[in-house]
């Protein structure tokens, strides 16, 4: 018999801003980050990050994008925002980019291939780099899901000839992403500077996040003044606080905001609240924190009916992003789980027009496997709570 479903509770989604960020480490921060890259340049987000990095390479008009069958609509965007063709290619179990279909298939006028460290977990990308070289064809790491790490092709974003991060996936910014292209003749892109309405909006609404999940901590005596005095000059009452998850949206319209790339924002540079939390974030609680959760979560489900992870294994040097549950039955479970608040994703919206390709696992995956967030801003007793929904509407 599936547990019951514990009664609704407020889990935080994302990372919550507030002074905690900084507390004193009692996790020494071991991991490999990007931010210590020589050469990154901060971005409005990832997929500003992957359209500068495409502009930058600069690409004739009929030079294809390979992107992978398993994807979140914003990885594709950019590169038809440019106007390039785009193509699709397929996945195995690893999540890798199959190299045989590539060998076989991938069209002659594919100029670049991105390829993601799903999850959070570092890929051996050699084997792609290399078809790649051998092809003339560029390699787009997306490392939007991994911010630390290494695995056994070494640290994330060793190898892309683009390489592209997201900062909200790991820190307590509401935007920004990073940007790296390793070869000098395809220079970093001038940012436009963030002016000061927008430099003050993103301060208001970082202390707004981190009032409405009451983790202002000792910002509060300069913070809670400022705020009041903000919604006194607004004549707006303070704003509840934002609901954990907004339900899943029915269906996927490519032209639709979520898809839509912002041209103007893409080439503006993120405001400062948003390096500052990227860069002072204190990072061993980020990871240590991640890896516990996963842990947990992987625990919590293994030996129980209908539901899997995906990748029970947590490579030693990874921090993850989400945890990927395989769950036999996700329909309705899924839109119950985000009715619910539960911090969950699914990338069910795939592009129209992705193939059917054999071996490819990235279509099975956009059905079955559920992203549930791990973040460092989760409690122990919000991921138990998380582990008794999923399991109470998933379990079979
Ligand atoms: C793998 C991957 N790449 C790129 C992006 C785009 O990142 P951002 O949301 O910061 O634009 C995402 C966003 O979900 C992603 O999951």
């Amino acid at each position: 018999m599936p547990p019951v479903q514990p009664p609704l509770r407020a889990v935080p989604r994302n990372p919550v801003p507030g002074p905690h960020n900084r507390q004193a480490e009692d996790e020494p921060a071991r991991l490999h980050c990007l931010l210590d890259e020589p050469g990154m340049q901060f971005t409005t987000s990832g997929r500003a990050a992957i359209l500068l990095g495409l502009e930058a390479l600069g690409l004739a008009p009929t030079d294809r994008v390979l992107v992978p069958s398993y994807h979140c609509p914003t990885m594709v965007s950019p590169a038809l925002a440019l106007g390039q063709p785009v193509g699709f290619y397929p996945i195995d179990a690893s999540g890798r980019p199959s190299i045989e279909w590539l060998e076989q298939h991938a069209p002659a006028d594919t100029r670049v291939l991105c390829a993601a460290h799903y999850f959070g977990l570092p890929l051996d990308l050699r084997p792609v780099k290399a078809w790649c070289d051998a092809r003339g064809v560029l390699m787009l790491e997306d490392c939007a899901h991994a911010m630390f790490g290494q695995g056994p092709g070494g640290p994330v974003g060793a190898l892309g000839d683009v390489v592209i991060a997201s900062l909200p996936k790991f820190f307590a910014t509401q935007e920004g992403g990073l940007l790296r292209l390793r070869d000098a003749r395809h220079p970093a892109p001038a940012l436009r500077r963030a002016g000061a309405v927008a430099e003050l909006k993103a301060w208001f609404d970082t202390l707004e996040i981190s009032a409405s999940h009451d983790r202002l901590g000792h910002w509060g005596w300069w913070a809670r003044p400022l705020l009041a005095a903000k919604h006194a000059v607004r004549r707006a009452p303070a704003p509840a606080p934002a609901p954990a998850a907004p339900a899943a949206p029915e269906g996927f319209d490519p032209a639709g905001n979520y898809a839509r790339i912002d041209m103007a924002l893409s080439h503006r540079a993120p405001c400062g609240v948003t390096v500052d939390t990227a860069v002072h974030s204190t990072r061993g609680r980020v990871t240590a924190r991640r890896r516990h959760h996963y842990q947990a979560l992987v625990a919590a489900v293994s030996g129980r009916a209908g539901v899997r992870a995906l990748f029970p294994e947590l490579p030693a040097q990874a921090a993850p992003y989400v945890m990927p549950l395989w769950v036999d039955q996700p329909d309705p479970a899924y839109r119950s789980l985000r009715e619910r608040g539960v911090p969950v994703s699914r990338w069910d919206w795939l592009w129209p027009g992705v193939p059917d390709m054999a071996g490819d696992q990235g279509k099975t995956w956009s059905h079955h496997v559920l992203q549930v967030h791990c973040h460092q801003d989760m409690t122990d007793e919000d991921r138990d709570w998380v582990i008794g929904s999923v399991l109470a509407l998933c379990e079979r």
